[in-house]
Protein backbone atom coordinates (compact mmCIF):
# COMPACT_ATOMS: atom_id res chain seq x y z
CA UNK A 1 0.00 0.00 0.00
CA UNK A 2 1.35 3.67 -0.76
CA UNK A 3 1.80 5.65 2.28
CA UNK A 4 3.32 8.88 2.36
CA UNK A 5 4.73 10.82 5.46
CA UNK A 6 3.16 14.27 6.17
CA UNK A 7 4.21 16.92 8.54
CA UNK A 8 0.39 18.37 8.53
CA UNK A 9 -0.50 14.98 10.20
CA UNK A 10 2.28 15.46 13.26
CA UNK A 11 1.78 15.68 16.21
CA UNK A 12 4.91 15.02 18.00
CA UNK A 13 8.63 15.16 16.83
CA UNK A 14 12.13 15.03 18.64
CA UNK A 15 15.12 16.94 17.19
CA UNK A 16 18.25 15.81 18.78
CA UNK A 17 20.81 18.29 19.04
CA UNK A 18 18.74 21.20 19.52
CA UNK A 19 21.18 23.53 20.96
CA UNK A 20 21.92 25.57 18.00
CA UNK A 21 23.43 25.33 14.67
CA UNK A 22 20.76 23.13 12.02
CA UNK A 23 19.13 21.36 15.02
CA UNK A 24 17.66 24.61 16.46
CA UNK A 25 16.47 25.85 13.14
CA UNK A 26 14.56 22.75 12.52
CA UNK A 27 12.59 23.45 16.32
CA UNK A 28 12.29 27.38 14.82
CA UNK A 29 10.76 26.28 11.54
CA UNK A 30 8.73 23.71 12.80
CA UNK A 31 7.43 26.00 15.39
CA UNK A 32 6.29 28.68 12.94
CA UNK A 33 5.35 26.37 10.69
CA UNK A 34 3.57 23.60 12.24
CA UNK A 35 1.97 25.00 15.32
CA UNK A 36 0.17 22.01 15.83
CA UNK A 37 3.29 19.95 16.21
CA UNK A 38 4.84 19.55 20.14
CA UNK A 39 8.26 19.87 19.46
CA UNK A 40 10.53 17.89 22.06
CA UNK A 41 14.34 19.33 21.41
CA UNK A 42 17.25 17.89 23.11
CA UNK A 43 21.00 19.85 23.79
CA UNK A 44 24.22 19.22 25.46
CA UNK A 45 25.94 22.47 26.15
CA UNK A 46 23.60 24.72 28.53
CA UNK A 47 25.79 28.09 27.44
CA UNK A 48 25.58 27.25 23.81
CA UNK A 49 21.68 26.87 23.89
CA UNK A 50 20.51 29.88 25.48
CA UNK A 51 17.90 30.57 22.22
CA UNK A 52 16.67 27.35 22.40
CA UNK A 53 16.21 27.49 26.24
CA UNK A 54 14.50 30.84 26.25
CA UNK A 55 12.02 29.98 23.27
CA UNK A 56 11.44 26.89 25.05
CA UNK A 57 10.58 29.21 28.36
CA UNK A 58 7.76 31.21 26.50
CA UNK A 59 6.36 28.60 24.07
CA UNK A 60 5.94 26.06 26.97
CA UNK A 61 3.48 23.86 25.63
CA UNK A 62 4.88 23.60 22.14
CA UNK A 63 8.90 23.09 23.05
CA UNK A 64 9.65 20.77 25.40
CA UNK A 65 13.82 21.03 26.06
CA UNK A 66 16.02 18.22 27.78
CA UNK A 67 19.57 18.32 28.54
CA UNK A 68 21.53 15.24 27.31
CA UNK A 69 24.78 14.28 27.16
CA UNK A 70 23.91 11.23 24.29
CA UNK A 71 27.53 9.53 24.03
CA UNK A 72 26.53 8.18 27.68
CA UNK A 73 24.07 5.12 26.34
CA UNK A 74 22.07 5.30 29.66
CA UNK A 75 21.09 9.04 28.95
CA UNK A 76 19.57 8.11 25.71
CA UNK A 77 18.12 5.15 27.62
CA UNK A 78 16.31 7.35 30.29
CA UNK A 79 15.01 9.88 28.40
CA UNK A 80 13.21 7.25 26.22
CA UNK A 81 11.95 5.95 29.42
CA UNK A 82 10.52 9.16 30.74
CA UNK A 83 8.62 9.90 28.01
CA UNK A 84 7.50 6.09 27.42
CA UNK A 85 6.33 6.51 30.80
CA UNK A 86 4.57 9.95 29.93
CA UNK A 87 3.16 8.06 26.79
CA UNK A 88 4.71 10.17 23.98
CA UNK A 89 4.84 8.41 20.48
CA UNK A 90 6.89 10.22 17.84
CA UNK A 91 6.32 10.88 14.44
CA UNK A 92 9.88 11.43 13.53
CA UNK A 93 12.66 11.52 14.99
CA UNK A 94 15.78 13.49 13.60
CA UNK A 95 19.37 13.54 15.06
CA UNK A 96 21.45 16.64 13.93
CA UNK A 97 24.30 16.04 16.12
CA UNK A 98 27.99 15.71 14.51
CA UNK A 99 31.30 16.99 14.84
CA UNK A 100 33.40 17.79 12.39
CA UNK A 101 36.19 19.61 14.31
CA UNK A 102 36.36 20.32 18.06
CA UNK A 103 39.33 21.81 20.61
CA UNK A 104 41.05 18.21 20.07
CA UNK A 105 40.08 17.20 16.51
CA UNK A 106 41.14 18.46 13.34
CA UNK A 107 40.16 17.07 9.81
CA UNK A 108 42.86 15.14 8.52
CA UNK A 109 44.47 16.32 5.28
CA UNK A 110 46.44 13.14 4.90
CA UNK A 111 46.34 9.60 6.41
CA UNK A 112 49.56 10.65 7.99
CA UNK A 113 47.17 12.91 10.53
CA UNK A 114 45.38 10.32 11.91
CA UNK A 115 45.08 9.76 15.48
CA UNK A 116 43.01 6.81 16.53
CA UNK A 117 41.66 8.78 19.83
CA UNK A 118 40.33 11.56 17.57
CA UNK A 119 38.48 8.80 14.90
CA UNK A 120 37.11 7.02 18.22
CA UNK A 121 35.78 10.65 19.33
CA UNK A 122 34.20 11.44 15.89
CA UNK A 123 32.38 8.31 15.34
CA UNK A 124 30.96 7.98 19.06
CA UNK A 125 29.51 11.47 18.13
CA UNK A 126 28.71 10.75 14.69
CA UNK A 127 27.97 7.35 13.95
CA UNK A 128 27.03 5.79 17.62
CA UNK A 129 24.50 8.20 18.83
CA UNK A 130 22.26 7.44 16.14
CA UNK A 131 22.52 3.84 17.03
CA UNK A 132 21.56 4.30 20.36
CA UNK A 133 18.39 6.55 19.42
CA UNK A 134 17.57 4.21 16.95
CA UNK A 135 18.23 1.68 19.58
CA UNK A 136 16.26 2.72 22.60
CA UNK A 137 13.92 5.05 20.42
CA UNK A 138 11.87 2.58 17.96
CA UNK A 139 9.59 1.80 20.37
CA UNK A 140 8.39 5.46 21.18
CA UNK A 141 7.67 5.70 17.26
CA UNK A 142 3.84 5.59 16.25
CA UNK A 143 2.65 2.24 14.78
CA UNK A 144 -0.70 3.04 13.50
CA UNK A 145 1.03 5.03 10.58
CA UNK A 146 3.68 6.62 8.59
CA UNK A 147 6.77 7.88 10.67
CA UNK A 148 9.95 8.93 10.06
CA UNK A 149 13.76 8.11 11.79
CA UNK A 150 16.18 10.70 10.16
CA UNK A 151 20.01 12.01 10.58
CA UNK A 152 21.81 14.54 9.22
CA UNK A 153 24.61 12.99 7.27
CA UNK A 154 27.09 14.22 4.50
CA UNK A 155 28.00 14.01 1.08
CA UNK A 156 31.27 13.60 1.82
CA UNK A 157 30.56 10.32 4.05
CA UNK A 158 29.94 8.70 0.14
CA UNK A 159 32.15 6.49 -0.71
CA UNK A 160 31.18 6.30 -4.42
CA UNK A 161 31.58 10.20 -4.46
CA UNK A 162 34.92 10.56 -3.31
CA UNK A 163 37.01 11.44 -5.58
CA UNK A 164 39.23 14.02 -3.46
CA UNK A 165 40.09 11.85 -0.41
CA UNK A 166 40.99 14.03 3.22
CA UNK A 167 38.61 13.99 6.03
CA UNK A 168 39.84 10.46 7.24
CA UNK A 169 37.20 10.16 10.09
CA UNK A 170 34.48 12.62 9.05
CA UNK A 171 34.21 10.70 5.96
CA UNK A 172 34.15 7.32 7.39
CA UNK A 173 31.99 8.43 10.41
CA UNK A 174 29.18 9.20 7.91
CA UNK A 175 29.69 6.21 5.85
CA UNK A 176 29.32 4.44 9.22
CA UNK A 177 26.23 6.35 9.64
CA UNK A 178 25.09 5.54 6.24
CA UNK A 179 25.34 1.83 6.80
CA UNK A 180 23.49 2.10 10.57
CA UNK A 181 20.69 3.66 9.05
CA UNK A 182 20.40 1.51 5.68
CA UNK A 183 20.30 -1.68 8.48
CA UNK A 184 17.38 0.18 10.17
CA UNK A 185 15.67 0.74 7.26
CA UNK A 186 16.27 -3.05 6.03
CA UNK A 187 14.63 -4.05 10.30
CA UNK A 188 12.04 -1.82 10.37
CA UNK A 189 11.02 -3.01 7.14
CA UNK A 190 10.88 -6.63 8.56
CA UNK A 191 9.42 -5.42 11.55
CA UNK A 192 6.71 -4.12 9.28
CA UNK A 193 7.21 -0.27 10.99
CA UNK A 194 5.54 2.39 8.25
CA UNK A 195 9.16 4.19 8.94
CA UNK A 196 10.77 6.50 6.51
CA UNK A 197 14.58 6.02 7.64
CA UNK A 198 16.91 8.01 5.69
CA UNK A 199 20.46 9.71 6.24
CA UNK A 200 19.84 13.20 4.51
CA UNK A 201 22.95 15.86 3.30
CA UNK A 202 21.78 18.87 4.68
CA UNK A 203 23.81 20.90 2.15
CA UNK A 204 26.66 23.46 3.15
CA UNK A 205 25.16 25.38 5.91
CA UNK A 206 26.26 28.78 7.76
CA UNK A 207 26.87 27.22 11.49
CA UNK A 208 29.91 26.34 13.66
CA UNK A 209 31.07 23.37 11.90
CA UNK A 210 31.34 24.61 8.71
CA UNK A 211 32.98 28.12 9.84
CA UNK A 212 36.33 27.44 9.35
CA UNK A 213 35.76 26.27 5.29
CA UNK A 214 33.12 28.24 4.29
CA UNK A 215 34.45 31.13 3.18
CA UNK A 216 37.10 28.70 0.89
CA UNK A 217 33.88 26.39 -0.61
CA UNK A 218 32.71 26.71 -4.22
CA UNK A 219 28.96 25.63 -2.93
CA UNK A 220 26.20 27.30 -1.79
CA UNK A 221 26.13 28.05 1.79
CA UNK A 222 22.54 27.77 3.06
CA UNK A 223 21.10 30.00 6.35
CA UNK A 224 20.54 27.52 9.43
CA UNK A 225 16.99 27.92 8.71
CA UNK A 226 16.96 27.60 4.66
CA UNK A 227 18.81 24.11 5.48
CA UNK A 228 15.98 23.23 8.05
CA UNK A 229 13.24 23.81 5.65
CA UNK A 230 15.27 21.85 2.70
CA UNK A 231 15.21 19.04 5.03
CA UNK A 232 11.24 18.61 6.35
CA UNK A 233 11.13 19.42 2.70
CA UNK A 234 13.19 16.17 1.81
CA UNK A 235 10.75 13.75 4.02
CA UNK A 236 7.48 15.48 3.74
CA UNK A 237 5.17 13.96 1.69
CA UNK A 238 7.84 11.32 0.77
CA UNK A 239 6.73 7.42 0.39
CA UNK A 240 7.57 5.51 3.36
CA UNK A 241 8.82 3.13 0.07
CA UNK A 242 11.75 5.18 -0.56
CA UNK A 243 13.35 4.27 3.28
CA UNK A 244 16.69 2.94 3.34
CA UNK A 245 18.05 5.50 0.50
CA UNK A 246 20.60 8.82 1.08
CA UNK A 247 19.43 12.03 0.03
CA UNK A 248 20.38 15.50 -1.11
CA UNK A 249 18.84 19.09 0.67
CA UNK A 250 17.94 19.30 -3.17
CA UNK A 251 16.04 15.67 -2.98
CA UNK A 252 18.35 14.42 -5.32
CA UNK A 253 19.62 10.61 -4.30
CA UNK A 254 23.42 10.45 -3.26
CA UNK A 255 25.14 7.19 -4.24
CA UNK A 256 26.02 5.28 -0.92
N1 LIG B 1 26.92 22.83 8.47
C1 LIG B 1 27.22 22.19 7.34
O1 LIG B 1 27.66 22.78 6.34
C2 LIG B 1 27.00 20.68 7.25
C3 LIG B 1 27.28 20.06 6.00
C4 LIG B 1 27.08 18.68 5.90
C5 LIG B 1 26.62 17.96 7.00
N2 LIG B 1 26.37 18.61 8.20
C6 LIG B 1 25.89 17.80 9.32
O2 LIG B 1 24.75 18.42 9.87
C7 LIG B 1 24.68 18.15 11.28
C8 LIG B 1 24.44 19.44 12.06
O3 LIG B 1 25.59 20.24 11.93
P1 LIG B 1 25.60 21.81 12.23
O4 LIG B 1 26.14 22.44 11.02
O5 LIG B 1 24.31 22.25 12.80
O6 LIG B 1 26.75 21.86 13.34
P2 LIG B 1 26.85 22.64 14.73
O7 LIG B 1 26.21 23.96 14.64
O8 LIG B 1 28.29 22.55 15.10
O9 LIG B 1 25.96 21.71 15.69
C9 LIG B 1 26.39 20.45 16.05
C10 LIG B 1 25.46 19.86 17.08
O10 LIG B 1 26.05 18.64 17.57
C11 LIG B 1 26.09 18.70 19.00
N3 LIG B 1 27.25 17.97 19.51
C12 LIG B 1 28.54 18.08 19.13
N4 LIG B 1 29.30 17.24 19.86
C13 LIG B 1 28.47 16.58 20.69
C14 LIG B 1 28.64 15.58 21.68
N5 LIG B 1 29.86 15.07 21.97
N6 LIG B 1 27.56 15.12 22.34
C15 LIG B 1 26.33 15.63 22.07
N7 LIG B 1 26.10 16.58 21.16
C16 LIG B 1 27.16 17.05 20.47
C17 LIG B 1 26.19 20.19 19.32
O11 LIG B 1 25.76 20.43 20.65
P3 LIG B 1 26.77 21.05 21.79
O12 LIG B 1 27.40 22.27 21.20
O13 LIG B 1 25.86 21.31 22.93
O14 LIG B 1 27.75 19.94 22.05
C18 LIG B 1 25.23 20.76 18.29
O15 LIG B 1 23.91 20.61 18.74
C19 LIG B 1 25.97 17.41 11.63
O16 LIG B 1 25.72 16.03 11.70
C20 LIG B 1 26.88 17.71 10.46
O17 LIG B 1 27.83 16.68 10.25
C21 LIG B 1 26.55 19.95 8.34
Amino acid sequence: MLMNFELDKCRHIIIFGAGHGIGFALVQYLHQNYPRIQVFATYRKKEKAQELIELSAIESQSIKVFQISPTEETQVADLAQKLKDEKIKFDCIINTIGILHTEDVKPEKSIKDFDPKSFLEVISVNTIITALIGKHFQNLLISNGPSAFVALSAKIGSIGDNRLGGWHSYRASKAALNMILKNISLEFEKKRLKCLVLPIHPGTTHTELSAPYAKNTSYQVHSPLRTAENILDVINNRSIQDTGHFYSWDKQEIDW
